[in-house]
């Protein structure tokens, strides 16, 4: 992948500025499937901001990652749809259990409705309110957990989910390179970027872990806890 999308980057099935290379892997890596392609169309007719969510090539990546890592705990913090949640469920096993927490419970009914038609829903727990005040109740050990929710909380949710990933469990946080915006100083006013700026410093200066960013859509940090 050489090229890193310079705006909100397209979810798969959108065809405005989508570029070629993301055209071309798309068409040579695995499909959605229908369920997936059905809820990104309902995603785009019926909600603000469908781009939010993780998208073909990212939905695969998360799949094939657990695919790897066979996680038997996962939190996702920032559900939106399920979309990201789902693929994650394709690639776990049978026993592996993914806890996902959302804040706006607006979003139940949409994501409840594909979560229940897909073979999944026994594997996910979905947890309406705010990640900091539920984290804390979750009596669990992570084996992996997905970071993609508000940006100016990225150091708190990593805070919070750091003494519950087991040591060698890998965290993976969306969007850290926030449309470029990381390589230049943030507008005063731009708490979401700070919150980005404060979490990729805090990342680079922590020795408990090992950590890559991925040049993929918004950027994708993959964290390894020693
Ligand atoms: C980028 S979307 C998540 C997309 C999803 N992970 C995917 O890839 O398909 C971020 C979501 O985080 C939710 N959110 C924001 N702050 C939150 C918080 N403090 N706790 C839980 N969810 C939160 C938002 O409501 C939004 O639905």
């Amino acid at each position: 992948m050489q090229q890193i999308p310079t705006s909100s980057p397209p979810s798969t099935n959108d065809a405005p500025g989508m570029t070629l290379p993301d055209e071309y892997i798309l068409s040579h890596i695995d499909p959605e499937g229908e369920l997936l392609e059905e809820l990104t169309r309902d995603a785009h007719v019926n909600l603000l901001r469908p781009r939010m969510m993780a998208g073909h090539l990212q939905g695969r990546i998360l799949k094939m990652l657990c695919r790897l890592l066979r996680p038997r705990r996962i939190l996702e913090i920032g559900a939106y749809t399920g979309y990201a949640t789902l693929c994650m469920a394709e690639g776990i096993d049978r026993d592996a259990r993914i806890h996902t927490i959302e804040i706006d419970d607006e979003m139940e009914d949409f994501m409840m409705k594909y979560i229940r038609r897909s073979p999944y829903e026994e594997k996910i727990t979905v947890h309406f309110g705010d990640a900091i005040d539920i984290i804390p109740l979750l009596d669990e050990t992570f084996d992996m957990v997905f970071i993609d929710a508000d940006k100016q909380r990225y150091p708190a949710y990593y805070d919070l989910a750091f003494p519950r990933l087991r040591s060698g469990g890998i965290i993976v946080a969306d969007n850290t390179l926030w449309d470029g915006k990381v390589a230049s100083p943030p507008q005063p006013l731009d708490k979401q970027t700070a919150g980005i700026l404060d979490f990729n410093e805090k990342i680079r200066e922590d020795t408990r872990i090992e950590k890559v960013i991925l040049p993929l859509r918004d950027g994708l940090t993959v964290i390894w806890k020693k």
